[in-house]
């Protein structure tokens, strides 16, 4: 069957010459949940980063292919680059602070990402909106609307981002470190809504983590990276129970907890 996303031989390197990322191969299949886990440093964001175009400014992909949905994006232009960002593939901020406009109502920014993307009525985004709010768990969907983001937890806040990040229903979602800046019943209940879209819109989702206990919590597969290349990926029971490599076992013994898995 054909993949969501292929990453093939994926070599990125900065200006001070530092290869973050090392011929790395990755597949995503339609539906499914990845976590990526790793050291600080690792390259985890570069590559996340990488698959939505938006390395930083010094970063530079000496090789590498990646097909998305059998389109070679790495070729797609600017326009292109527009269109798939939002609307096929989304990504989720560690800091959904520094996504939001603090100065700005929440219903006013979601409004206008909504029809940034989707020719539609005023109207029809705010029912669109309130509509996948209620589906992150916001009952009080009005309410969050006229709000500004700092009248908001982190929680909710970053709930809020990701409400903004599916409403396009893309196809793949990233999440770099969605939830480590929240308490552990938020991360939880962040988790939960993560895996549910995936059952309700069919998506696939990237999600990357320090913790490997929540990578073994939410994902179908797990990647572990280690100074830029991929030193274990697949599945989950089999990354846990049976890992290759000494510096996954080695990180295993880090969480007591997931003896007995
Ligand atoms: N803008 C940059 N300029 C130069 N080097 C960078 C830049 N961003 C990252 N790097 C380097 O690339 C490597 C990978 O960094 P990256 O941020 O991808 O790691 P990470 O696994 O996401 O780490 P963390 O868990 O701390 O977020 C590191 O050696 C880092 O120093
Ligand atoms: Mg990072």
């Amino acid at each position: 069957m054909e993949k969501l996303l292929e990453v093939k031989d994926l070599t990125i390197q900065y200006d001070n010459k530092n290869y973050a990322v090392k011929n790395i191969d990755m597949d995503i299949n339609y539906k499914e949940i990845i976590s990526i886990v790793g050291e600080s440093g690792s390259g985890k964001t570069t590559l996340v980063r990488s698959i939505i175009n938006l390395l930083s400014p010094g970063a530079k992909i000496i090789s590498g292919e990646m097909i998305f949905c059998g389109k070679n994006i790495q070729k797609y232009h600017k326009e292109q680059w527009r269109k798939l960002r939002g609307n096929e593939i989304s990504m989720i901020f560690q800091n959904p602070g520094s996504y939001l406009n603090p100065i700005r109502k929440i219903g006013k920014q979601f409004i206008e990402n909504i029809r940034s993307h989707r020719d539609t009525s005023k109207i029809q985004a705010v029912k669109k909106a309130n509509n996948i709010l209620g589906k992150m768990g916001f009952d009080d969907g009005d309410r969050i609307m006229n709000s500004y983001p700092y009248q908001l937890s982190g929680g909710m806040k970053q709930r809020v981002a990701i409400a903004m990040a599916i409403a396009m229903e893309p196809k793949l979602i990233l999440a770099d470190e969605p939830t480590s800046a929240l308490d552990v019943i938020t991360q939880t209940q962040i988790a939960n809504e993560l895996m549910d879209l995936r059952n309700t819109f069919d998506t696939s989702i990237v999600i990357v983590t320090h913790n490997i206990g929540f990578a073994a919590y939410m994902a179908d597969r797990i990647m572990i990276m280690h100074d830029g290349e991929v030193v274990e990926y697949d599945n989950k029971s089999k990354v846990i129970l049976e890992p290759k490599s000494l510096y996954t076992k080695g990180l295993l013994q880090t969480i007591p907890e997931l003896k007995g898995w």
